[in-house]
């Protein structure tokens, strides 16, 4: 007795049979199991009705007119690639039933067949109809949902970087590929540590990594990212674990937000700050200073004519060595006098191609007796051929003297060293320019706030040494970036526009 299953949505049923009579019996059995069934005897209308709607079984005769249900059932299959098949046969031979299963019949039964046995084959046919179609469906549903949370991740402007276990990368989103101008495909399986601007910042990585792994939520890490322009990002990460449901092993997925833009801004809002008191102080201070710095050098003139003069030479000779001492002082007060003044009132750019040779070379005679006295030796290398740069000839002078004593100062309590100046083309627009020196290296405790004034380490220093560094650079379009090596050593870089010389006419910004 043929009965309806109630779990099984109603289907359609394709019955293919030459004998008319058994074709319309077996449709009326399934219809009677509560589905659609058609019945034909010609392979080409059952493939018609097959194409203008679909079908989720067929049950074919082996033996048809024309084709054989074999080929039949392939067509089908191409048509609904879904459906399932099962082949009828009055004489099974182990040859049909091998061609049958590779068409992908999903049965054959032999005829005369039980109608219970061949419902119920029907049913688990369908049943296997059904798992496929959810099948695909959920597998539909999650790419939708991947496709859904990759543009979640790919939109926003956040960094996500998600590291296995060994700390290598293992996803790079858009947005640390946009700022930092590696793509995903060179970071991917790259150790995220190689991305970092030093190596306390690698040891701070790995140990967030294992706190993550560990199960701990690891906010607020202050790490920067270094960037293909030899450039750095200030990021503030989140590092936490995930685990796949069907992967064992978890990974961590750091989040980062790219604090360079605010903490700069921070930055020069103090530095303007510190500016504008500075420019009041000076204009105030600048003028009652030089009167008395410039009488007390005209009465040091004075004072050392006169001991010209002294007929005792041993009394001379000691007047003029302090008469030395105060001139030196008095060249400080005012060199950093101008400094002052130039820092709150810059003077205007005056712009023309420069030779960087020249600015090396004067450059290196004027730190030569210093470098000497400390035991260092200035070297320079320049690319080959004439590198001119746009830029105001004396302010990079004053850049380069403040570096290279700056990198002379740094060695000074060392073993003998050099300090290196060199100069090479970057494309065809901009030139680098780079000092370096095996000194201690930046002290960590400042290296953020390099660039603010009256950040020093030296007893004796001002700190605007840097300060009036970066403001040229800036004033020039130029960038200025300084790192750290892994054993010591400062690197200073600097980019400046190229120029011609054939276009030597000064302007004045
Ligand atoms: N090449 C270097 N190697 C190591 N530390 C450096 C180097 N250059 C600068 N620094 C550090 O940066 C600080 C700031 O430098 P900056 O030139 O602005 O001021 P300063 O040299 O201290 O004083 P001054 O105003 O006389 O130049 C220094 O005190 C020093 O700690
Ligand atoms: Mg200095």
């Amino acid at each position: 007795m043929v009965s309806v299953d109630a779990t099984q949505p109603s289907a359609e049923v394709l019955v293919v049979d030459d004998n008319g009579g058994l074709a319309e019996n077996v449709a009326e059995m399934f219809s009677l199991a509560g589905h659609r069934a058609r019945a034909f005897t010609d392979p080409r209308s059952a493939c018609d009705a097959a194409r203008s709607a679909p079908f989720d079984l067929a049950v074919l005769d082996v033996r048809l007119p024309h084709q054989s249900g074999v080929e039949l059932a392939a067509e089908l299959k191409t048509l609904c690639p879904d459906a399932e098949i099962i082949l009828m046969t009055a004489n099974a031979t182990v040859d049909t039933a091998i061609a049958a299963v590779r068409q992908g019949a999903f049965a054959y039964v032999q005829k005369p067949f039980d109608p219970d046995e061949l419902i119920s084959l029907g049913s688990r046919a369908l049943k296997q109809v059904h798992l496929g179609r959810e099948r695909l469906r959920l597998l539909d549903e999650l790419a939708r949902s991947e496709t859904v949370y990759r543009g979640v991740v790919e939109s926003v402007d956040s960094f996500i970087v998600s590291v296995d276990a060994a700390g290598n990368v293992q996803m790079w989103n858009r947005a640390v590929a946009e700022v930092t101008g590696f793509d995903a495909a060179s970071a991917l399986r790259k150790p995220f540590s190689s991305f970092l601007v030093s190596l306390p910042a690698r040891r701070q990585l790995s140990r967030a990594i294992e706190r993550a792994l560990a199960g701990e939520v690891v906010a607020n890490v202050e790490l920067s990212l270094r960037t293909q322009s030899e450039g750095q990002r200030i990021v503030r990460w989140r590092f936490s674990r995930f685990s796949f449901a069907q992967r064992s092993e978890p990974i961590v997925l750091a989040v980062g937000a790219d604090l360079t833009d605010r903490l700069e801004l921070e930055r020069r809002a103090a530095e303007a700050e510190a500016m504008a008191s500075l420019g009041t102080l000076t204009a105030g201070l600048a003028h009652e200073i030089r009167n008395p710095l410039n009488a007390a050098s005209l009465q040091l003139e004075l004072l050392s004519r006169s001991a010209d003069k002294l007929p005792d030479p041993k009394l001379k000779e000691r007047i003029d060595v302090r008469v030395a001492i105060v001139k030196e002082e008095l060249a400080r007060l005012t060199n950093l006098l101008s400094d002052f003044l130039n820092l709150a009132k810059p003077k205007g750019l005056n712009l023309e191609p420069v030779d960087v040779a020249v600015l090396f070379g004067e450059v290196l005679a004027l730190q030569e007796p210093l470098a000497t006295g400390a035991n260092i030796t200035l070297v320079q290398e320049l690319d080959e051929g004439p590198q001119w740069v746009r830029g105001d000839h004396a302010m990079l002078k004053q850049v380069l003297m403040n570096l290279v004593l700056n990198a002379i100062e740094a060695m000074a309590k060392r073993e003998p060293g050099s300090v290196k100046l060199s100069c090479h083309g970057q494309g065809d627009q901009r030139v680098e320019i780079r000092v370096e020196d095996q000194g201690p290296g930046i002290p960590p405790e400042i290296a953020q706030k390099l660039f603010t004034p009256f950040v020093t380490s030296k007893e004796a220093g001002t700190g605007l040494g840097l300060t009036i560094v970066k403001r040229i650079i800036d004033r020039h379009g130029g960038t200025i970036f300084v790192s750290t090596g892994d054993p010591g050593g400062t690197v200073v870089r600097i980019t400046l526009q190229r120029a011609n010389p054939a276009l030597r006419s000064a302007r004045v910004v």
